[in-house]
Formats: C-alpha cells, structure tokens, sequence
C-alpha cells in the first residue's frame, strides 16, 4: 500500500528550536540606529515582549521550547503531518520526480503563523503583558495571534491593512469571535494614521503601515506589547518547528529532499521549512536546494536593494540589513497580500545574498498560481491559501524542467496556510462561480 501521509508520533515533538544565526558564515549584520530621533533599539525593549528580544540576539543555535509551548502546540495538532503527492505527481506524469508537502494548513486558524504566535503570547502572559498589538495583512497572522491570546486569557488588538480589512469579512469574524479588536489600517486609532487618511480617505494601507500603527498604539498603555508576525529573527526561530519535523519525518521514509520551496513575503513559512535543512547544508551534512516563491506585486528578494532599511512605513523600527524595495514603496494590493511586504527577513536576505537561496516571482494577476492550486485541490484533495498557491506554482515548475531533462529530483513543498477563506479570492481570479441556475 502506498501510504501518502507521514505522520509524526506525539513524543517526536520536538523540544528545541533552531537559531541559524551561530552557523551563518560572517554572522548575521546587527541592527543599527537610524542616526535621528530617539533609540529605536531601547524603544523596541518598551514595545515588545524581553524573551523575544532575547531570542532576537540569542547566539544559541538551541533554543529550548518551552514545556507550556509544547502543550499547546500539541493541543493545535502538531506534529503536522508530511505529504507525498503521489496524485499530483501522476497528474503531471512525473516520473523522475518525488513531491513532498508539509502540512501547515492544518492549524487551528489555518496557517503557520500559529507557531510563532503561541511562543509569544505565552512569553507576554509571563511578562504580565495584558494586550498584544499586532499588524496583519492577508489576516492569517491577526487570526493566529488572536487565537493565542484568547487561550492565554489575553486581549488582541489588531491593524489590517485596509485593501484586506475590506473584503475578508469571514475572517474578520473570526478575529473578532476570539475577542479580538480589529481596526482598517490606516486608522483614526493613531497620529500616523489620522495623518495617511487626511491625505487619501481611501488609503489602501500597506503591511509596512500596519506595523508603524500597532508600534504607535503600545506606546499608549504599559499593558500592551507589540507582536510582530513575520521577518525578526525569533519569529524565524519560533517557525523552525516545521523543518525539524519535516527532517525527522523524511528520516522515517528514507528519502531526502533536493530543493524546498516556499512562498515568501516576509520569510517566516520559508525560513521556517528551509532554515534547518540549511543548517546541515552549511555544516556540509547535506545537499540541497533552496527556492523562494514570491509575486511580482512585491519581489523584495529579486527587485530589492540589499542595504539598511525600516521595517516599517513610519521608520519606527530599527534600521535592518534586508533585501527592500524601500519602506515607502507603493505595492499594488493582491489577492494573497501576506506575500505583500517591502522587505525580505535579515536572515533569509544574508542567505540570498550568499547565495544559498533562490527566488522566483510569480506574474501579479495571480493566475498562474491560482491555477496550480486548483490543480493541487483536483489531484491532492486540498485547497490552500494563495500564498501558498505561489509556493506550489513554482514547484511544479521545477518539477516539470527536471523531468523534461530526466532528472532525478526530491521536492519538498511548504503549504504555509488553508485556503477556505480565500474562497471569492479564487472565484475571483478563476472566475468561478458564475453558473447560473436551469
Ligand atoms: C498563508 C500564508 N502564507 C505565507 C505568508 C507570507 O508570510 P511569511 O513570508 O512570513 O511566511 C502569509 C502571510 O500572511 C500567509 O498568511
């Protein structure tokens, strides 16, 4: 029989995560100050939770996850399951080609934003935190920190980049059913956002405001405390747990991958899957490839400057060694916005840089990708999140190059989130859902 799913046992939970950074050649360049106004460096020990910012700087390659932390992520299903596409394989007439995808739609609110947001909300409750701020922009990450917080007994309050904010009304419910309070960013909640909307009542907002706005917001009471979803070293940390499962889960059937793919905006489900595999490589125990699947809407990695910049609108945050297209930079809304962002993680930029990492950017209309989600929902059964679609698009292009070359490939595919409320992205884009009754 041949079985497609590879599970993982419950005490093969893992118990620590990776920290890259010891194993990064030349390290990792440090954050610097922008030179005018006040230390964004003390400013971000006032807005964010101390164990994170320990973990921002931590030069411990492990990092023990905490006994609270494995409960609950055990309690939010893991260990996720690792897939073979034997259907999807067939569907393409692969031969030569083994597809693997690791599950992280399977979570509670339907993404690996869960991974991170667990840690930190645990971290926030211990530091007596009341109120965690947060931006979101496709709203995977609003959802997942307001799941967390609601089982912490916390509160969530949340700024959605507005262009989003307006049409996923299901998931604004969602956030709002855990208790969250979810505002349209650019907001009247803050100076910075009174002043966007007094030049554009229709602002669309961008994942760059957001963050100014939820950086502003903490500033206002001592019980509130900035959590940011994507990008900083310890939210890469946090997310390590899908690629150390996924290690011990190919040990389980014998194979290895040679290339991994992921959709990246910021660089957490990509690092998050890509960044223990590297370590073996950069330690010479292993051989693989890395390939980062971005849209043309926000191509940080192929179009950006490698060189100090915010990570925010506002420039509120340290200055951060990163691939950007600039922190001012106009990006066009898209259906899968969680890949909308100006700037590529610090660590995922200096492993681009060194050339340890590729990326591709997908044609904005989104069709291309879309496409290659149906396909994925026709053979394998699931439907995924746009982002994710971006992540699958470009996998099964290079499997299609190598079995047209009869080359002997492993893929490993990251499905970063689920896609049951992106459903009028897909009747959109597909232009589905337009027959009409006998
Ligand atoms: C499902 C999903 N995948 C991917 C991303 C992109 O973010 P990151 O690059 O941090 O994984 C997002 C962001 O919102 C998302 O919701």
């Amino acid at each position: 029989m041949k079985q497609a799913q590879i599970p993982l046992a419950l005490d093969e939970l893992p118990s620590k995560w990776y920290n890259i950074i010891p194993d990064l050649p030349g390290g990792l360049p440090a954050p610097k100050e922008p030179g005018e106004g006040e230390s964004r460096i003390q400013a971000l020990g006032r807005r964010m939770i101390g164990e994170c910012l320990k973990q921002e700087s931590s030069d411990s390659r492990w990092i023990d996850i905490p006994e609270p932390v494995r409960e609950l992520y055990i309690q939010a299903g893991r260990p996720r399951p690792l897939y073979r596409a034997y259907r999807l394989e067939q569907k393409l007439g692969l031969t030569k080609v083994r597809l693997y995808y690791k599950r992280e739609d399977l979570s509670p609110t339907g993404s690996h934003k869960v991974n991170t947001a667990l840690a930190q909300a645990y971290y926030a409750a211990k530091e007596g935190k009341r109120v965690l701020v947060t931006e979101t922009g496709a709203g995977q990450w609003g959802t997942a920190l307001s799941y967390a917080a609601s089982l912490m007994e916390l509160s969530t309050v949340v700024f959605w980049v507005r262009a989003v904010y307006d049409w996923k009304m299901e998931r604004r419910v969602l956030m709002e059913m855990y208790g969250a309070k979810v505002h349209a960013s650019p907001s009247d909640q803050t100076s910075f956002g009174k002043q966007l909307l007094a030049e554009n009542a229709h602002h669309p907002g961008s994942l760059g405001i957001a963050v100014s706005e939820g950086l502003e917001y903490v500033d206002g009471s001592p019980d509130r405390v900035y959590c940011l979803g994507s990008v900083l070293n310890h939210v890469l940390i946090h997310q390590s747990i899908i690629g150390l499962e996924a290690i011990k889960q190919f040990e389980l059937v014998d194979d290895s991958p040679d290339l991994i793919v992921g959709c990246l905006g910021g660089g957490s489900n990509f690092g998050g899957i890509a960044l223990p595999f590297l370590g073996e490589v950069l330690a010479g125990r292993r051989r693989c490839d890395f390939l980062a699947a971005q849209s043309e809407a926000a191509p940080n990695l192929i179009k950006g400057e490698y060189r100090y910049d915010f990570g925010d609108t506002a420039g509120h945050t340290p200055l951060l060694m990163m691939y950007t297209l600039g922190h001012e930079a106009v990006m066009q809304p898209i259906k899968s916005d969680g890949l909308r962002y100006h700037a590529a993680a610090p660590i995922i930029s200096a492993l681009k840089h060194a050339g340890h990492i590729r990326a591709v950017a997908l044609p904005r209309d989104e069709v291309s990708a879309f496409t290659a989600a149906k396909l994925f929902l026709e053979s394998e059964g699931w439907l995924i999140a746009g982002e994710s679609a971006h992540a699958v698009r470009a996998a099964i292009d290079e499997a299609k190059a190598s079995e047209a070359k009869s080359e002997e490939k492993c893929i490993l595919i990251n499905i970063s989130g689920h896609g049951f409320l992106d459903i009028d992205a897909y009747r959109d884009i597909l232009h589905l859902g337009t027959s009409k009754s006998q």
